[in-house]
């Protein structure tokens, strides 16, 4: 445990009907993806250890103490767990930057972002009402918004703090309890979410979380038979399973599958801005983000400057520890893992062999870290493994078009649909693109415009429901109708 000094705490504990537990499966290696070094080790659930989980929020379920709370005050206890992230931001933003290998502003930007659903979700608990529905004078007839009881969470390594503050806060805001499986390859820091479940004085067994692998832990949690609703983000295969369990015990579930997402640019798009666009769009979080700006399909008029000027922007990126990066800047942090990482380079090396050019990086950088240089691919076509297949890595896939009917073509042709962008200073243009692509989002003239406010969710195999918004507010609530007779 070379460098477990530098994290503030010694123990990496699950947290189970209000308690700090050990798992009963051996403990988590964790490592530092920017040194392969053991940075702590992470209590590791069995599948009884979830079991344990998901009675406790069932008996907080049933007890009604947390759902039967005022919308406003149950609002206000979630506002004050993303007030706690926030207060205890640079010890989270330590730990998260050495536990997932990111740049520590990155870090700190998704900290932020997870205190933001907090608030946002708080924010909206006393606002779903029902409706009146007319029966004529001999009735009354309303609905009511019911929580769907204990919720599952199984939760990626991308975004660990993020992907659960955006599930939590939002079922927490609507009544429900939540039994959360976090990643096995960064859990430490969605610890902070239970501390601030603790510190606001949540119930015990509102809010378990509890690290384990997906095979067991994830396994069993997904296909527990008192879960009443499930959330999901992470791989297709993944989500076939878990969504098989769900059916089997009947359960609603939400799936976010990931992507290989398109920016379609035509001949008069602002290139100097497109070119800051990619920067965040593939080598922010080293491209593991679902919403990758992974395939650029450039008018064939600019492609050659296109490709120089991402390729150029590319290199100028300083690859390394993300502790090294306390400030936003050209830089970029190790992937998650070796696997991840060969996967990336072996998907890299095969475009190549398939007769695409690497315009920038496409190999990995000497040393223990699990660092990928940025890597434009460039002259590659749609039928290409590199043009279809989710790298989740700092890659970007650059194609050619003539018409604007091919380009779409091109954009659509793959099973995912999660995210789009278009880049056009002709009105008429981006709107039709943004009509005919097949995709949850659409983004016009800036990758990633929206927020924690904007619906997000894939079409095709990127999966299904939608997390962000109002609307994800709608995942984790019921309709009951209540009709009253009025006797005479
Ligand atoms: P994964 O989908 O296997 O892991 C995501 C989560 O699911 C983790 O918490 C894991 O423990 C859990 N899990 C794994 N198997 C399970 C099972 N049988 N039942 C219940 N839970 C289970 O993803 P993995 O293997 O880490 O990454 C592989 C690829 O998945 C990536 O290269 C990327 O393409 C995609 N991915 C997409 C993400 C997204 O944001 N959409 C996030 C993570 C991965
Ligand atoms: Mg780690």
């Amino acid at each position: 445990m070379t460098e477990q000094s530098t994290l503030p705490r010694e123990r990496w504990p699950n947290f189970v009907n209000g308690a700090w537990v050990n798992g009963s499966a051996s403990p988590i290696s964790v490592l530092d993806p920017a040194t392969d070094q053991e940075i702590a080790r992470q209590e590791c659930a069995s599948a009884e250890d979830v079991d344990l989980a998901v009675q406790a929020a069932k008996r907080c379920h049933q007890k009604g103490e947390f759902r039967h709370l005022r919308p406003v005050e149950r609002g206000r206890l979630v506002q004050r767990m993303g007030q706690y992230l926030l207060d205890n931001i640079d010890e989270i933003a330590s730990v998260l930057c050495l536990d997932a290998g990111k740049p520590l502003w990155e870090a700190r930007l998704e900290i932020e972002s997870a205190a933001r659903y907090f608030e946002y979700y708080g924010n909206q608990a006393e606002t779903l009402e029902g409706r009146s529905i007319p029966l004529g004078g001999q009735y009354y007839d309303f609905t009511v918004y019911e929580p769907y009881g204990v919720t599952a969470h199984i939760i990626p390594w991308n975004y660990p703090l993020e992907m659960s503050a955006r599930s939590i806060s939002a079922a927490l805001a609507t009544g429900n309890t939540c039994v959360v499986k976090t990643p096995e390859l960064d859990p430490l820091s969605v610890r902070y979410i239970a501390e601030a479940g603790e510190h606001v004085g949540l119930p015990a067994g509102a809010l378990n979380i509890l690290c384990g692998y997906g095979k067991e832990a994830g396994a069993a949690l997904s296909g527990h038979a008192e879960i009443n609703q499930l959330v999901f983000t992470g791989s297709v295969p993944t989500g076939i399973a878990i969504a098989e369990a769900a059916a089997r015990n009947v359960v609603p579930c939400v799936l976010e599958l990931g992507g290989k997402s398109a920016a379609l640019v035509f001949e008069d798009a602002d290139i100097d801005a497109l070119v800051e666009d990619v920067r965040w769009g593939i080598f922010f979080n080293a491209g593991q983000v679902c919403s990758a700006l992974s395939r650029l399909i450039v008018h064939e008029s600019i492609y050659d400057q296109v490709v120089s000027r991402v390729a150029e922007m590319a290199n100028s990126l300083t690859v390394g520890a993300g502790s090294q990066f306390p400030e936003f800047g050209r830089n970029m942090g190790a992937m998650i893992s070796r696997q991840q990482r060969d996967k990336a380079e072996a998907m890299c090396g095969r475009a190549r062999e398939a007769g695409a050019i690497i315009a920038a990086g496409g190999q990995r950088l000497e040393g223990n870290g699990y660092f990928l240089a940025p890597t434009v691919v460039a002259e590659v076509t749609p039928e290409m493994e590199i043009a279809r297949d989710e790298v989740f890595g700092p890659v970007v896939a650059v194609l050619k078009f003539r018409t604007e009917a091919e380009a779409l073509a091109i954009a659509n042709g793959t099973d995912y649909g999660l995210v789009g962008g278009v880049y056009s200073a002709n009105v008429h243009k981006a709107m039709r693109v943004a009509r005919d692509m097949r995709a949850g989002q659409i983004f016009v003239n800036e990758w990633y415009a929206g927020g924690v406010e904007t619906p997000f969710g894939g079409y095709g195999k990127s999966g299904y429901g939608r997390e962000k918004g109002r609307e994800a507010l709608f995942n984790y609530v019921q309709t009951k109708n209540i009709g009253i007779a009025i006797k005479e």
